[in-house]
């Protein structure tokens, strides 16, 4: 069964009735009409939008259409990535610190959950000897989210390409959540020329249009994969919903078309953001960041404190500011800072209202 994230019920409590969000970790949402230039959808019986919206996918990514199944964001594509790859008893090697919904599919799926550490006094990169110790004839898969949930930190290609060898070494697979890796380039052509999936054969990725593009409501996700474990993914969606509806197949294939636009829309919300987060911390002696170089989230530590949650929470209420508390992601004396949803000015703020969570 699978246990709740606790994260993200905490975290639905809070969205939209607090006045500062800094814990929002995607592009605020852009509306129909931006998106669409007016245009209309297609009529629902239109069936060929199934096709056209894999073909779009794949476009997108420049992968083979056969590499490609769609998914209701890049959360149904990781239930999707586990099922193909994983039964239950078998291992899969997830990152700590980690965003929880990767450790409740892999419990939901009845798979053993180990783990590998990204230090903070490694800056949270991935070390690939520490994966390849962690390995045994159990492992299946191995996760890596790029960026990196909740540091920011990127993990390097030739890192993945590492990761995907010891993998293969063990006939297991690489799975790369690269939701947040278009950050440091937002494609103004539409198209995303740098999914992992092109880095070995044994290597999947998920990933959706809901962080980089304002469009978290659409739910327009998929998984990148191996033709067999699109098969096998295939068979997931079947034994779980049968088919996905086509009014997210016709509203997929809009938003894809309109990427381009939504990448200079992203790229002119998010500018000059992420260096006041940097200035703010640096004021405070206790405080250490993550240091992402690009994206829209960094995780921020404070030295010697305890558990953050019952101060984030009355932060929140006395002075309106929302962060995402590190206990959630397995670093207790951390929050995430993100500087997505606010203009420059109201973050700001929002980072002066956040004072009596790091001074005090
Ligand atoms: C690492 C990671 N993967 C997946 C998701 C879910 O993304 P989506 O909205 O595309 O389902 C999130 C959402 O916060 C995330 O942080």
């Amino acid at each position: 069964m699978f246990g709740p994230s606790r994260y993200i019920s905490w975290v639905r409590k809070f969205y939209g009735h607090v006045p500062y969000d800094l814990g929002t970790s995607g592009i605020p949402n852009v509306s129909w009409g931006e998106m669409s230039a007016g245009a209309t959808l297609p009529p629902i019986d239109d069936t060929s939008g199934y096709g056209k919206l894999v073909a779009g996918i794949a476009r997108h990514n420049d992968v083979p259409a056969s590499e490609v199944i769609p998914a209701l964001g890049t959360a149904q594509a990781l239930h999707l990535a586990y099922t193909a790859v994983l039964s239950p008893g078998d291992e899969v090697l997830l990152e700590h610190p980690v965003y929880e919904p990767l450790v409740r599919i892999g419990e939901g799926v009845g798979a053993v959950i180990r783990t590998y550490e990204r230090r903070a006094d490694e800056g949270f990169r991935v070390d690939p000897e520490r994966i390849a110790a962690q390995m045994t004839p159990r492992t299946r898969l191995i996760v890596v989210t790029n960026l990196h949930n909740p540091t920011g930190v990127r993990v390097p290609d030739e890192t993945l390409r590492e990761l995907a060898k010891i993998a293969e070494a063990h006939s297991a697979y690489l799975l790369v959540d690269e939701v947040y890796a278009p950050f440091d380039d937002l494609p103004e052509d539409g198209i995303f020329r740098r999914s992992a999936r092109k880095l070995g054969p044994n290597v999947m990725a998920v990933s959706s249009l809901t962080k980089c593009y304002g469009l978290g409501t659409y739910r327009v996700g998929w998984m990148l994969a191996p033709e067999h474990l699109i098969a096998e993914a295939e068979a997931t969606t079947i034994a779980t919903v049968g088919h996905l509806p086509l009014s997210h197949a016709h509203l997929g294939v809009t938003a894809l078309e309109a990427v381009g636009s939504l990448a200079k829309r992203a790229k002119a919300l998010l500018v000059g953001k992420r260096e006041l987060a940097e200035q703010w911390v640096s004021q405070f002696p206790r405080a250490r960041w993550s240091a992402p170089k690009d994206g829209l989230f960094g995780l921020v530590t404070i030295d010697g404190a305890d558990n953050l949650l019952p101060r984030i929470e009355t932060n929140i209420r006395e002075h309106g500011v929302l962060v995402g508390p590190g206990s959630f992601f397995g670093i207790p004396n951390g929050f995430r800072l993100s500087w997505a949803t606010l203009p420059a000015e109201e973050f700001k703020k929002g980072l002066e209202r956040l004072e009596p969570l790091v001074a005090g």
